[in-house]
């Protein structure tokens, strides 16, 4: 896996190396087998759409799902609306990585601009949170689906799949929808969340919810 942030010898770029480095051990922690990758697949579809994304962005995308590798991760199970459960995701994430980040002696306001991007990974809202949140989605199509296929079925795939073709900006629907993953079942997965996802569009289906 690339690691796109290169360090040119400055104290802030090797803080933010090591930064990087301790982010993607915390997450290597994680009990979903997918995260390290989806990490490190999020910061690889950021560049893909940004290439000048400064450092606070590269953070937030690598570590944007840092809740989950937590021992304390916040819970599906304990909410009844999905998007206050992945609110509460966001925000324990931010409150994570301002911890983690603080004891590499990065400049406080890139820190405080990656937690910010954190909390907005899941909503997006200003031009940078709304990149992260299409490398986010991007990567959950290319990294993540085939295993969460495997772990949850086709039907859970399908309904997780539109739920994300609904986060897309109009450019990365366009992406997605010229490419082809690698994996058959996947390919096939993404194919029909894109049919059913044009059929809602014209509102010829009702929107798709996700239980996870
Ligand atoms: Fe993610």
């Amino acid at each position: 896996m690339p690691r796109p942030y290169v360090a040119c010898g400055s104290v802030v770029d090797k803080a933010l190396q090591a930064a990087m480095n301790e982010i993607r051990r915390y997450i290597a922690g994680s009990s979903t087998p997918e995260d390290p990758a989806h990490a490190d697949n999020t910061l690889h579809w950021l560049l893909k759409l940004k290439p000048d994304a400064g450092p606070a962005l590269q953070l937030a995308a690598l570590g944007h799902d840092i809740d989950r590798a937590s021992p304390d991760k916040v819970q599906r199970r304990d909410f009844s609306d999905y998007d206050a459960f992945k609110a509460a995701h966001a925000r324990h994430g931010a409150a994570i990585l301002a911890e983690l980040l603080c004891c590499h002696g990065l400049p406080d306001a890139l820190v405080q601009q990656c937690c910010d991007l954190v909390r907005q990974h899941e909503t997006g809202g200003t031009a940078e949170a709304d990149v992260l949140r299409d490398a986010d989605s991007l990567s959950y199509f290319d990294t993540n689906l085939p295993l969460y296929l495997q772990r949850e079925g086709e039907q859970e795939a399908l309904r997780r799949s539109l739920w994300g073709l609904q986060r897309l900006s109009p450019g990365a629907l366009a992406l997605l929808g010229s490419w082809q993953h690698k994996d058959p079942a996947a390919a096939a997965i993404i194919e029909e969340a894109l049919v059913r996802h044009r059929r809602q569009a014209n509102g010829t289906e009702e929107s798709a919810n996700t239980t996870q």
